[in-house]
């Protein structure tokens, strides 16, 4: 049998500490969606919450948005996307594989896997047809086509067509931008990698609003800070790079785009796009809707459609790329340590508080500990098993600290406080533990 790859240890590792589940598992699970577990929910939290505060909260010039997933049906014709949001697909009649047919180079035969669909003997594909990735349902009780609605395929839509209330209820100025964190929908023909490419996903976009003509200026900016905050999150920048978009691949609406791609086990892939909408957007929805969507610039005297940069990143795939970029095996003392180094403002627990024994009045100790500390982060306790193995049970879910309440404490009121990444240990004043820790932490 092989080896396992670094994705399954990653993928067991997910399902054995509570990271990921798959969706339905009783029942055989459901293709390409997932469940966050305890650890993980906690995980993508923080990553969404530092999101907003980068995004939002930090800066006088974003708004946050929470726009519904069910939007009026034009708004999609208006986008783009019942029309162009299609990918070709080809089917298998032998194994009832589906391919993307603009992707065959890059898969495998299920039958053989050392060709590609339509090289084996007994390959048998169909002709390409356009297959549109949005999930249909129906708004009210007759399923008929007039009560079509769609789950949405990305969240940016839901802040073209709210630009100016939000504009006008918060009295930005050009140029300002709206954020959103929000689920999406594709029905995609070949998803994978676990959650890298699901059907159910969660995006963290943000529209930038600007002058004509200072498009290409705030896109330039836009991506430095986009970069620079995959970076502030730990990720390797060794395994960060630029893809620019060729004139071939850009997409309907772009005037220029950028990913963001991450070096996974699997390959270079995007984790975030930047992209130059120019006005393409506010000019079909003002055609759609019939509404005038100008913005009345006063200092200039002047109406103008803005033009927008995008920043649009998957807040399941981040997560991904920074347990991807977190994961290490190494040797101590003859063992095999699995550590998730993550940064500690991403880590799902910040410190664990472990009495040595249960006995001589640790436990007391260290529960008080525990619940000072648990009203400032999120913190674990463990009396279970020993120490050694506790502190491996912290270092495989990137708890960056484990506080140890020993014999020592209750006479010299201290604690021994240590350190996942090199094992070292600090002695902490038992009243100073929580300063120690938030100087630490922050960041
Ligand atoms: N509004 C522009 C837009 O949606 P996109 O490149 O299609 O652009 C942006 O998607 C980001 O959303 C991607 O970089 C990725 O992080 C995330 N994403 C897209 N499709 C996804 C999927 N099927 N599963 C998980 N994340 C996805």
């Amino acid at each position: 049998m092989a080896a396992p790859t670094v994705m399954d240890k990653l993928v067991s590792l997910c399902k054995r500490r509570g990271f990921v589940f798959q969706s339905s598992e009783i029942y055989g699970g459901l293709g390409s969606v997932w469940d966050y577990g305890p650890l993980g929910a906690e995980l993508k939290k923080n990553v969404k919450d530092r999101w907003w505060n980068a995004m939002v909260r930090a800066r006088d010039d974003i708004e946050g948005l929470d726009a519904a997933i069910l939007m009026h049906p034009r708004v999609w014709e208006a986008s783009g996307h019942v029309a162009g949001f299609t990918d070709p697909l080809v089917d298998c009649k032998t194994c009832k594989s589906r391919f993307r047919a603009d992707q065959l180079g890059s898969s495998q035969c299920p039958q053989k896997p050392s060709k590609h669909p339509g090289e084996h003997t007994t390959c048998e594909l169909t002709e390409p047809r356009m297959f549109n990735l949005m999930f249909k349902t129906f708004m009210g009780p007759v399923e008929e086509s007039a009560s079509v609605v769609y789950l949405r395929p990305e969240t940016a839509q839901g802040i073209y067509v709210n630009y100016l209330n939000v504009l006008q209820s918060s009295r930005q100025k050009v140029p300002f931008g709206i954020a959103q964190i929000g689920k999406a929908f594709r029905n995609e023909i070949t998803p994978g990698n676990f959650i890298f490419r699901t059907r159910e996903f969660e995006q963290m976009e943000m529209q930038y609003f600007v002058r004509p003509g200072e498009d290409a200026e705030w896109f330039d900016r836009w991506r430095a800070i986009r970069m620079a905050w995959h970076q502030e999150n730990g990720l390797n920048p060794e395994k960060l790079r630029w893809h620019e978009h060729s004139g071939t691949e850009l997409a309907h609406y772009a005037r220029a785009a950028y990913d963001i791609e991450y070096e996974f086990p699997f390959g270079w892939n995007e984790i975030e796009g930047i992209h130059n909408r120019g006005d393409f957007d506010l000019t079909r929805h003002q055609e759609f809707s019939g509404k005038k969507l100008e913005y009345f610039d006063q200092a200039a005297n002047t109406r103008y459609l803005p033009n927008i940069v995008e920043t649009s990143g998957g807040a399941d795939r981040i997560t991904l790329t920074l347990l991807v970029d977190a994961f290490r095996e190494e040797q101590v003392e003859g063992e095999t340590r699995t550590v998730l180094g993550f940064h500690p403002a991403i880590a799902p627990i910040k410190a664990a508080v472990l009495p040595l024994v249960n006995k001589d009045g640790m436990p007391e100790i260290a529960k008080e500990l525990f619940n000072d500390l648990r009203k400032r982060f999120a913190c674990f306790f463990d009396d279970g098993g020993a120490i050694g193995r506790r502190y491996r049970r912290m270092d495989e879910v990137g708890t960056p600290f484990c506080i140890t309440v020993d014999g020592q404490t209750a006479t010299e009121h201290s604690v021994t406080v240590r350190h996942r990444d090199t094992m070292g240990q600090d002695r902490v004043e038992l009243g100073k533990v929580l300063g120690y820790l938030t100087e630490r932490l922050a960041g």
